[in-house]
């Protein structure tokens, strides 16, 4: 497995508040890291990439000593709003920040509230202005926040700033998905005090300083659930080596209810299929809830199932925009709210379709996969921001998958 991206980026973030190099080991060559990276080398930090050694995982090298500027543009926000999570950071390291508000995206409007809210418990002053969040402070102060949503990146924002903060913070409703828990480790090694990370009270107690550090990477579970998927819905056998079943329950729950063979072989997760795909009802919900960035997916599963089944996304507002394109491949699938009902059908048929976002373009080849001729997938950059050499991966699991254009 890939290292995560939604660990590795926090952990970047992180990087500007390290006093010494840090090095984020397994880190996947991913078009994200590659942006984070850029807007990190923007600010002046120096950002390379040593090769992997044989048995050695290839290393990302952050040095943020030089990096001065403390913004985050217009057009790296957009393109990513991960960027956001340079906000705390900037603020506790530089006591100032100017970040581009990020707008909606496809899946959502996707406010940033809670954390604008926990900076200010924290002493910033934050104001908008010409579409830029400014935040002021002098040395942050602890402070106990309660998130009124649950929200992960907040949660990793405020970790972040609250690390080298005056006096004590208690995160209260904090999220507890597995790549807050990586970040917390990460910070641990810079010598930051957190503790409570993986429950929904994370307390973090202020230090002076925080070092470099090297910090290997969690494995992607949202890369591992979307292989072994494709292995569920074409009837096949694949193990996902590396992967963490214990950060991955609540899918391989569902997988399990949905009559395939789930199995926890040394270091890894196997998923094999071969009779009918029983329909499983599943709804999104924060960690350890089902991942919303697996819902994708899971529908294209599915859409061949023996029945119907209902998947309700409760994260985010619009996050069903692949159901128009698997329904160009014969599914039927039918929406209501937040719920889409799905009537399982016996195939699918190879079409051209649009990728719209990253977790709904993973869904259109896993039913590419399953179905009959060929798709052809356009747009396929949304799936390079999150999955690194995906067509080779399924390729050597035996699957028909070249990627025909950049
Ligand atoms: N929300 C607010 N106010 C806030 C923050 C969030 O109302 O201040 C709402 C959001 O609009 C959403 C819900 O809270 O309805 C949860 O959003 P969250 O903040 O948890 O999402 P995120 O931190 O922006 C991360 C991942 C997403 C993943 C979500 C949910 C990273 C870099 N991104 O986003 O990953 O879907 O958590 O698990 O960690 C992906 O990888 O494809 C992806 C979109």
């Amino acid at each position: 497995m890939s290292g995560a991206k939604n660990a590795v980026l926090p952990i970047m973030a992180s990087s500007l508040l390290a006093e010494g190099p840090v090095e984020i080991a397994n880190a996947p060559l991913l078009r994200d890291i590659h942006t984070f990276g850029k807007l990190l080398g923007w600010m002046g930090a120096s950002v390379a990439r040593g090769e992997a050694g044989e048995g050695e995982p290839s290393v990302l090298r952050i040095d943020t000593r030089e990096a001065r500027r403390a913004e985050a543009p217009y057009d790296m926000v957009q393109t990513m709003r991960a960027s956001v999570l340079v906000l705390g950071p900037l603020v506790a390291r530089h006591g100032r920040a100017r970040i581009s508000l990020p707008g909606g995206c496809a899946i959502g409007a996707r406010p940033i509230d809670q954390h604008l809210k926990g900076l200010s418990l924290l002493g910033a002053e934050t104001r908008l202005s010409e579409g830029y969040i400014e935040a002021k402070a002098g040395r942050l102060t602890g402070a106990t926040i309660y998130f009124d949503v649950k929200t992960v990146t907040g949660t990793e924002n405020l970790m972040m700033a609250a690390a080298t903060a005056r006096g004590t913070t208690v995160l209260k409703n904090a999220a507890r998905e597995p790549e807050v828990c990586d970040l917390a480790r990460a910070l641990r090694g810079m010598g930051a005090d957190i503790e409570g990370e993986g429950t929904d009270e994370i307390v973090v107690r202020g230090v002076t300083s925080l070092s470099g550090v090297r910090h290997e990477v969690m494995a992607d579970r949202i890369e591992a659930a979307t292989l072994l998927l494709a292995g569920a819905i074409t009837g096949g056998d694949v193990t996902a080596e590396g992967a963490d079943a214990g950060a991955m329950d609540a899918v391989l729950e569902k997988i399990g209810e949905s009559g395939a063979d789930v199995s926890l072989p040394p270091g890894g997760v196997r998923v094999r299929r071969d009779g009918p795909i029983r329909p499983v009802n599943v709804e999104t919900s924060p960690y350890p809830g089902f991942p919303t960035d697996v819902q994708a997916q899971f529908m294209a599963y599915m859409c061949l199932g023996d029945g119907s089944s209902i998947i309700r996304e409760t994260i985010f507002e619009n996050r069903f925009m692949h159901v128009a394109e698997l329904r160009r491949m014969g599914a039927l699938i039918d929406i209501s709210g937040n719920a889409a009902i799905v009537k399982g059908v016996p195939g699918l048929s190879g079409a051209p379709c649009m990728a719209t976002d990253l977790r709904a373009s993973a869904s259109l080849v896993l039913a590419g996969l399953a179905g009959s001729g060929t798709t052809e997938i356009l747009r396929i950059y949304h799936l390079d921001r999150g999955y690194a050499m995906l067509e080779k991966k399924l390729s050597s699991l035996g699957a028909e998958i070249a990627r025909v254009q950049e």
